[in-house]
Protein backbone atom coordinates (compact mmCIF):
# COMPACT_ATOMS: atom_id res chain seq x y z
CA UNK A 1 0.00 0.00 0.00
CA UNK A 2 1.14 3.30 -1.30
CA UNK A 3 2.44 5.91 2.16
CA UNK A 4 -0.24 8.26 0.70
CA UNK A 5 -3.26 5.35 0.60
CA UNK A 6 -1.87 4.36 4.15
CA UNK A 7 -2.26 7.99 5.18
CA UNK A 8 -5.57 8.56 4.35
CA UNK A 9 -6.63 5.70 5.48
CA UNK A 10 -5.17 6.23 9.05
CA UNK A 11 -7.48 10.06 8.37
CA UNK A 12 -10.43 8.17 8.13
CA UNK A 13 -9.74 5.70 10.72
CA UNK A 14 -8.86 8.77 12.94
CA UNK A 15 -12.44 10.31 11.69
CA UNK A 16 -14.34 7.39 12.22
CA UNK A 17 -13.60 7.01 15.94
CA UNK A 18 -15.69 9.87 16.76
CA UNK A 19 -18.18 7.73 16.26
CA UNK A 20 -17.46 5.42 19.42
CA UNK A 21 -19.68 4.55 21.76
CA UNK A 22 -19.69 1.02 21.10
CA UNK A 23 -21.44 -1.61 23.19
CA UNK A 24 -24.36 -4.56 23.01
CA UNK A 25 -27.31 -2.94 23.01
CA UNK A 26 -28.82 -6.70 23.43
CA UNK A 27 -27.94 -10.33 23.38
CA UNK A 28 -29.48 -13.88 22.49
CA UNK A 29 -28.71 -16.78 24.64
CA UNK A 30 -30.06 -19.52 22.61
CA UNK A 31 -32.40 -17.47 20.49
CA UNK A 32 -34.01 -15.76 23.32
CA UNK A 33 -33.39 -11.74 23.56
CA UNK A 34 -31.76 -10.23 26.73
CA UNK A 35 -31.17 -6.33 27.64
CA UNK A 36 -27.75 -5.22 27.01
CA UNK A 37 -26.87 -2.40 29.08
CA UNK A 38 -27.32 1.55 27.26
CA UNK A 39 -25.56 4.19 28.23
CA UNK A 40 -29.38 5.64 29.28
CA UNK A 41 -29.28 3.45 32.39
CA UNK A 42 -26.34 5.18 33.34
CA UNK A 43 -27.87 8.75 33.35
CA UNK A 44 -31.12 6.77 35.28
CA UNK A 45 -28.71 5.64 37.51
CA UNK A 46 -27.85 9.46 38.13
CA UNK A 47 -30.65 10.81 38.02
CA UNK A 48 -32.90 8.34 39.86
CA UNK A 49 -30.70 6.26 41.53
CA UNK A 50 -31.73 3.16 39.85
CA UNK A 51 -31.63 1.22 36.47
CA UNK A 52 -33.22 -2.08 35.03
CA UNK A 53 -32.50 -5.17 36.53
CA UNK A 54 -30.48 -6.94 33.71
CA UNK A 55 -28.19 -9.87 32.99
CA UNK A 56 -25.40 -7.29 31.46
CA UNK A 57 -23.07 -5.81 33.34
CA UNK A 58 -23.19 -1.97 34.31
CA UNK A 59 -20.57 -0.21 32.24
CA UNK A 60 -19.58 3.58 32.53
CA UNK A 61 -18.21 3.80 29.01
CA UNK A 62 -19.19 7.16 28.64
CA UNK A 63 -16.40 9.05 27.01
CA UNK A 64 -15.07 7.69 23.65
CA UNK A 65 -16.35 4.37 24.63
CA UNK A 66 -12.94 2.42 25.38
CA UNK A 67 -10.52 0.90 27.57
CA UNK A 68 -6.93 2.03 26.53
CA UNK A 69 -3.92 -0.12 26.83
CA UNK A 70 -2.39 2.10 29.30
CA UNK A 71 -4.99 0.96 31.63
CA UNK A 72 -4.16 -2.57 30.92
CA UNK A 73 -3.17 -3.09 35.09
CA UNK A 74 -6.99 -1.62 36.00
CA UNK A 75 -9.59 -3.48 36.93
CA UNK A 76 -11.73 -1.24 34.08
CA UNK A 77 -9.62 -3.87 31.66
CA UNK A 78 -12.11 -6.99 32.76
CA UNK A 79 -15.67 -5.51 31.90
CA UNK A 80 -15.14 -1.63 31.06
CA UNK A 81 -14.94 1.16 32.96
CA UNK A 82 -15.98 1.21 36.37
CA UNK A 83 -17.77 -2.16 35.93
CA UNK A 84 -20.58 -3.86 37.96
CA UNK A 85 -22.64 -6.93 37.84
CA UNK A 86 -25.29 -6.87 36.49
CA UNK A 87 -28.68 -8.34 38.82
CA UNK A 88 -29.96 -10.48 36.71
CA UNK A 89 -28.58 -14.30 35.56
CA UNK A 90 -29.76 -15.59 32.09
CA UNK A 91 -29.11 -19.02 30.38
CA UNK A 92 -27.74 -20.44 27.67
CA UNK A 93 -27.07 -24.34 27.10
CA UNK A 94 -23.75 -26.17 26.49
CA UNK A 95 -23.44 -26.19 22.90
CA UNK A 96 -25.67 -23.01 22.34
CA UNK A 97 -24.65 -20.06 20.99
CA UNK A 98 -24.60 -16.68 22.08
CA UNK A 99 -25.54 -13.64 19.75
CA UNK A 100 -24.07 -10.11 20.61
CA UNK A 101 -25.61 -6.89 18.92
CA UNK A 102 -23.32 -4.36 18.70
CA UNK A 103 -24.21 -1.15 16.99
CA UNK A 104 -25.12 -1.81 13.47
CA UNK A 105 -22.66 1.36 12.36
CA UNK A 106 -19.86 0.10 13.78
CA UNK A 107 -17.02 2.08 12.18
CA UNK A 108 -13.94 0.07 13.17
CA UNK A 109 -13.10 -2.60 10.50
CA UNK A 110 -9.65 -3.57 11.77
CA UNK A 111 -8.94 -5.61 14.93
CA UNK A 112 -9.88 -8.97 16.20
CA UNK A 113 -13.02 -10.25 18.52
CA UNK A 114 -12.73 -12.41 21.50
CA UNK A 115 -15.33 -13.71 23.82
CA UNK A 116 -13.84 -15.73 27.51
CA UNK A 117 -15.97 -16.75 30.64
CA UNK A 118 -15.25 -16.78 34.14
CA UNK A 119 -17.02 -19.58 37.04
CA UNK A 120 -18.64 -17.72 39.43
CA UNK A 121 -18.74 -20.17 41.73
CA UNK A 122 -22.06 -18.49 43.23
CA UNK A 123 -24.57 -15.85 42.09
CA UNK A 124 -23.01 -14.36 39.21
CA UNK A 125 -24.72 -10.52 40.59
CA UNK A 126 -22.23 -10.86 43.65
CA UNK A 127 -18.97 -11.37 41.58
CA UNK A 128 -15.96 -9.62 42.36
CA UNK A 129 -14.54 -8.40 38.63
CA UNK A 130 -10.85 -8.19 40.25
CA UNK A 131 -11.10 -12.15 41.04
CA UNK A 132 -12.58 -13.48 37.97
CA UNK A 133 -10.44 -15.31 35.98
CA UNK A 134 -11.13 -15.70 32.01
CA UNK A 135 -10.92 -18.28 29.50
CA UNK A 136 -10.91 -17.53 26.50
CA UNK A 137 -13.38 -19.22 24.31
CA UNK A 138 -13.85 -18.06 20.77
CA UNK A 139 -11.02 -15.36 19.20
CA UNK A 140 -11.40 -14.20 15.41
CA UNK A 141 -7.99 -12.60 14.15
CA UNK A 142 -7.71 -11.58 10.14
CA UNK A 143 -8.37 -14.11 7.53
CA UNK A 144 -5.19 -13.81 5.46
CA UNK A 145 -6.14 -14.18 2.17
CA UNK A 146 -8.63 -11.84 1.91
CA UNK A 147 -7.45 -9.36 4.24
CA UNK A 148 -10.48 -9.47 6.67
CA UNK A 149 -10.68 -8.88 10.17
CA UNK A 150 -13.47 -10.03 12.26
CA UNK A 151 -14.53 -6.95 12.92
CA UNK A 152 -15.16 -6.14 8.97
CA UNK A 153 -17.31 -9.53 9.33
CA UNK A 154 -18.88 -8.16 12.25
CA UNK A 155 -20.27 -5.07 10.47
CA UNK A 156 -20.97 -7.25 7.14
CA UNK A 157 -23.30 -8.72 9.67
CA UNK A 158 -25.14 -5.17 10.83
CA UNK A 159 -23.31 -5.51 14.07
CA UNK A 160 -24.17 -8.82 15.22
CA UNK A 161 -21.60 -11.45 17.02
CA UNK A 162 -21.95 -15.07 17.53
CA UNK A 163 -19.70 -17.19 20.01
CA UNK A 164 -20.50 -20.81 20.58
CA UNK A 165 -20.30 -21.97 24.00
CA UNK A 166 -18.14 -25.15 24.53
CA UNK A 167 -20.51 -28.13 24.47
CA UNK A 168 -18.61 -30.06 27.31
CA UNK A 169 -18.60 -26.72 29.39
CA UNK A 170 -20.14 -27.75 32.80
CA UNK A 171 -23.20 -26.58 34.11
CA UNK A 172 -23.24 -23.65 36.53
CA UNK A 173 -22.83 -19.92 36.37
CA UNK A 174 -20.41 -17.52 34.56
CA UNK A 175 -19.56 -14.41 33.61
CA UNK A 176 -18.64 -13.85 30.06
CA UNK A 177 -16.66 -10.92 28.79
CA UNK A 178 -17.55 -10.43 24.83
CA UNK A 179 -15.05 -8.04 23.94
CA UNK A 180 -13.79 -5.91 20.30
CA UNK A 181 -9.82 -4.50 20.22
CA UNK A 182 -9.89 -1.91 17.71
CA UNK A 183 -6.91 -1.60 15.70
CA UNK A 184 -6.87 1.75 13.55
CA UNK A 185 -4.97 3.78 15.89
CA UNK A 186 -2.32 0.33 17.15
CA UNK A 187 0.37 1.67 15.09
CA UNK A 188 0.66 3.71 18.22
CA UNK A 189 1.83 2.88 21.75
CA UNK A 190 -1.61 2.70 23.64
CA UNK A 191 -3.29 3.64 20.14
CA UNK A 192 -5.65 0.14 20.53
CA UNK A 193 -9.12 0.32 21.75
CA UNK A 194 -10.60 -2.53 23.86
CA UNK A 195 -14.83 -2.79 24.45
CA UNK A 196 -15.11 -5.18 26.89
CA UNK A 197 -18.36 -5.92 27.83
CA UNK A 198 -19.61 -8.67 30.41
CA UNK A 199 -22.55 -10.89 30.74
CA UNK A 200 -23.97 -12.93 33.83
CA UNK A 201 -25.18 -16.27 31.90
CA UNK A 202 -25.94 -19.63 33.62
CA UNK A 203 -24.64 -22.77 31.49
CA UNK A 204 -26.97 -25.27 31.10
CA UNK A 205 -26.65 -29.15 30.38
CA UNK A 206 -24.55 -32.08 31.10
CA UNK A 207 -21.25 -31.05 29.90
CA UNK A 208 -18.42 -32.58 32.74
CA UNK A 209 -15.42 -30.08 31.70
CA UNK A 210 -14.57 -27.28 34.06
CA UNK A 211 -12.77 -24.22 33.08
CA UNK A 212 -8.81 -24.71 33.17
CA UNK A 213 -6.84 -22.29 35.25
CA UNK A 214 -7.58 -18.80 33.80
CA UNK A 215 -6.13 -14.96 33.93
CA UNK A 216 -6.94 -12.31 36.12
CA UNK A 217 -8.03 -9.10 34.05
CA UNK A 218 -5.00 -7.10 34.82
CA UNK A 219 -3.26 -9.88 33.66
CA UNK A 220 -4.83 -10.47 29.77
CA UNK A 221 -3.25 -8.08 28.33
CA UNK A 222 0.29 -5.89 27.85
CA UNK A 223 0.38 -2.49 25.39
CA UNK A 224 3.36 -4.06 23.96
CA UNK A 225 1.84 -7.15 22.94
CA UNK A 226 2.34 -7.76 19.29
CA UNK A 227 -1.09 -8.42 18.93
CA UNK A 228 -2.03 -4.93 20.35
CA UNK A 229 0.80 -2.37 19.28
CA UNK A 230 0.89 -3.22 15.28
CA UNK A 231 0.65 -1.81 12.25
CA UNK A 232 -2.79 -2.22 10.87
CA UNK A 233 -2.41 -0.87 7.78
CA UNK A 234 0.39 -3.66 5.94
CA UNK A 235 -0.84 -6.62 4.82
CA UNK A 236 -0.94 -9.30 7.49
CA UNK A 237 0.82 -12.33 7.14
CA UNK A 238 1.06 -13.66 10.83
CA UNK A 239 -0.95 -12.12 13.75
CA UNK A 240 -0.50 -13.06 16.99
CA UNK A 241 -4.02 -12.97 18.90
CA UNK A 242 -3.44 -11.24 22.52
CA UNK A 243 -4.43 -13.21 25.10
CA UNK A 244 -3.92 -16.59 26.94
CA UNK A 245 -4.55 -19.63 24.88
CA UNK A 246 -8.15 -20.77 23.45
CA UNK A 247 -9.90 -23.49 24.79
CA UNK A 248 -13.06 -24.88 23.39
CA UNK A 249 -13.55 -27.92 25.77
C1 LIG B 1 -11.75 3.25 35.50
O1 LIG B 1 -12.04 4.31 34.60
C2 LIG B 1 -12.68 5.43 35.22
C3 LIG B 1 -13.07 6.38 34.11
O2 LIG B 1 -11.96 6.74 33.33
C4 LIG B 1 -11.75 6.02 36.25
O3 LIG B 1 -12.40 7.10 36.88
C5 LIG B 1 -11.40 4.96 37.27
O4 LIG B 1 -10.48 5.47 38.20
C6 LIG B 1 -10.82 3.73 36.59
N1 LIG B 1 -10.67 2.67 37.57
C7 LIG B 1 -9.51 2.09 37.82
C8 LIG B 1 -9.55 0.96 38.80
O5 LIG B 1 -8.46 2.43 37.29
Amino acid sequence: MSPLTSGLLAAFAFAASALGHGYVTTFTTDGKPNQGFLLDYYYDKVNSGSFPDIAAWYAENLDSGFVAPDAYGTTNISCHKNAAPGALTTTVSAGGSITFQWPANWAHPYGPILTYVAACNGDCSKADKSSLSWVKIDAVGIDYTTQTWASQTLINQAGKWTTKVPLSLKAGNYVFRHEIIALHGASTLNGAQNYPQCFNIAVTGSGSSSLPSGTLGVNLYKNTDPGIYLNPYVTITSYAMPGPTLWTG
